[in-house]
């Protein structure tokens, strides 16, 4: 593993046109938190950032849709969309906006440099245009038939009929989408400007093909855009919400730059307001321009193209910046419905949506947590149903973490006080204490690898050894015939406690902190406290509460029929 001065973590910005769900969560914020906590834990230099996108037409859309404002829209959304974040314990050291005056300025400074640069070019294209509304409309904003399948309600640019993409002209019987509008388009030339791709191919194809470690689905889409060979791309679009196109040109007007452009500047700005914050105006530049410095971007599977080609391109022609050590990319957690076969997409559209906030609130963090890790869409689409949701969190998270821990607490306040007590070690007790460290190791090699699903599993396992060392020994009969060997399995198993405490601390921070209070340990999240696991251990005669239930049972009735 090569070694890295410093980190930087970023996790997609989501749209601020309405409620993340636990699809959104599942995909790039609680990995990326998991993989935050842990390095902060060993003491690494880490800042994770995100933020809201609050451009383009999601947010236009949805405030047509509502006939609000595109301003009402993000405002609403960014202040919901952070609480959720920070309810499921995603501890972001910035959740910034797009809509930032620092932002906007920060844009149009990268667009102007790629125009410097001879990287952005002006060009006449034809465009639908509404004359009734009397403006230009997105592909978003048309529909028609579909050209491959002669599906009558495709979208401009994709039939969600036969998933075929194709261009927006290439639909029969146009028509506009727009609320309130519904006429037939005409084609009409606009002005826009090009990102020239085609000047980044070739060290793009380097890099890529340096990278043979990176999920496939990441690499497979870089490739897939480098094999068809990477052509400019239209970077502006005819709207008024968003960043203006800097230029002081008459055909700029009533434009603005595309939101895929300026959303993923919105990481630098937002690592920019950081340093701001922190007092370390400068400090930016070591995240974003250290070589010894490594960035890792956490997406969704769509997100892939602009992550590992757009963004790099753009990048690249701004000088100056580092490559991302990685894209760690995402497939889709779908839901499945009791009593059906298949999975469907989580999504509004069809009213499938579980949001974070409420689910959060029902449930608390931590099962919600524990059951999205363990259920991670990592390498291929993965379910989400009610009933494997309580089926987990009470078979695993419950029975197994929960009831581990509260066995030893409640026989070692019964039986030692709430004393950790002295032990004659054995070599069956040495060997159940060796496991400490090598799990740590394991978890971390995982977590090192972005395999937070097995990391979770390697987490658990050593509460499994734990419970049935606590079994073998038999504590509850060895109380009275063997006082000794009761009090060193009580020891062993506080020390596996005292270790889960740690371990667990990136998965579920908040169960984490409540076990830590319930051992009276300090600092147990702490930078170093990683490291410190199977090395150190709680001292004979230091106090422990009686426990409080981690994971309180779920009842079939307290989890919807749906
Ligand atoms: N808002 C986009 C989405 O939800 C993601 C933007 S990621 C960024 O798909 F890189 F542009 F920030
Ligand atoms: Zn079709």
């Amino acid at each position: 593993m090569a070694t890295f001065k410093r980190t930087l973590v970023t996790s997609a910005l989501p749209y601020a046109n309405g409620r993340i769900h636990i699809g959104h969560l599942a995909g790039a914020y609680l990995p990326a938190d998991i993989f935050v906590r842990y390095l902060r834990m060993k003491g690494e230099d880490v800042v994770f950032i995100c933020g809201s996108d609050e451009h383009g037409v999601p947010i236009t859309l949805r405030a047509l849709e509502e006939g609000s404002s595109p301003h009402e829209v993000i405002d609403r959304f960014h202040t919901e969309n952070e609480a959720a974040f920070q309810a499921a314990d995603v501890s972001f050291d910035l959740y910034g906006r797009t809509s930032w005056p620092e932002h906007r300025a920060f844009t149009q400074e990268f667009f102007l440099k790629l125009l410097d640069g001879g990287h952005i070019e002006k060009k006449t294209i034809e465009q639908y245009y509404s004359e009734k509304q009397g403006m230009f409309l997105p592909d978003r904003y048309v529909e028609g038939t579909c050209p491959r399948c002669g599906y009558e309600d495709a979208r401009g640019d994709q039939c969600d009929h036969c998933n075929a993409t194709y261009e927006v002209t290439e639909l029969a019987n146009p028509r506009s989408a727009l609320p309130g509008d519904g006429t037939t388009p005409v084609l009409k030339e606009s002005v826009h400007w090009f990102l020239c791709l085609d000047h980044f191919q070739g060290d793009l194809l380097t890099w890529i093909e340096s990278k043979a470690d990176w999920r496939p689905n990441t690499l497979g889409g870089a490739m897939s855009w480098l094999r068809e060979g990477l052509r400019p791309r239209c970077v502006t679009r005819d709207t008024d919400w968003g960043v203006p196109i800097p230029l002081d040109d008459p055909e700029a007007k009533g434009k603005c730059i595309y939101v895929w452009f300026d959303a993923p500047i919105g990481y630098v700005t937002n690592t920019k307001v950081w340093a701001e914050r922190q007092g370390t105006p400068e400090a930016w530049k070591d995240y974003w321009q250290d070589p010894a410095s490594r960035i890792v971007h956490f997406i969704g599977k769509d997100n892939i193209p602009f992550h590992t080609i757009i963004f790099p391109a753009m990048m690249q022609g701004q000088g100056d910046y580092i490559r991302p050590d990685v894209v760690v990319a995402n497939e889709y957690l779908q839901f499945k419905r009791a009593g059906e076969q298949a999975a469907e997409k989580l999504s509004k559209s069809r009213g499938l949506v579980i949001e974070v906030a409420s689910f959060v609130e029902t449930f608390g963090a931590d099962r919600l947590r524990y059951y999205l890790t363990a259920v991670a869409p990592e390498t291929s689409d993965s379910e989400f149903s009610w009933s494997d949701f309580l089926h987990r969190t009470n078979g695993e998270a419950a029975d197994v973490l929960g009831n581990f821990v509260h066995r030893t607490l409640s026989f070692g306040t019964k039986v030692f006080e709430g004393r950790v007590p002295k032990a004659e070690l054995l070599e069956a007790d040495r060997k159940v204490l060796s496991a400490i460290g090598e799990a740590r190791d394991e978890i971390g090699r995982m977590l090192d690898r972005f395999q937070f699903r097995q990391a979770q599993i390697a987490m658990m396992d050593l509460a499994r050894l734990g419970n049935r060392y606590f079994d073998e020994q038999r504590p509850w009969e060895t109380r009275k015939k063997d006082l000794p060997r009761c009090a060193a399995c009580i020891h062993v198993c506080l020390q596996l406690i005292h270790a889960l405490a740690r371990l667990m601390a990136p998965f579920l921070p908040g169960s984490a902190e409540r076990l830590a209070a319930m051992l009276h340990l300090e600092g147990h999240a702490t930078p170093g406290s990683w490291q410190r696991v199977g090395e150190d251990s709680l001292p004979e005669g230091s106090t422990f509460d009686r426990p409080k239930i981690l994971f309180p049972k779920l009842e079939p009735e307290d989890v919807p029929a749906q």
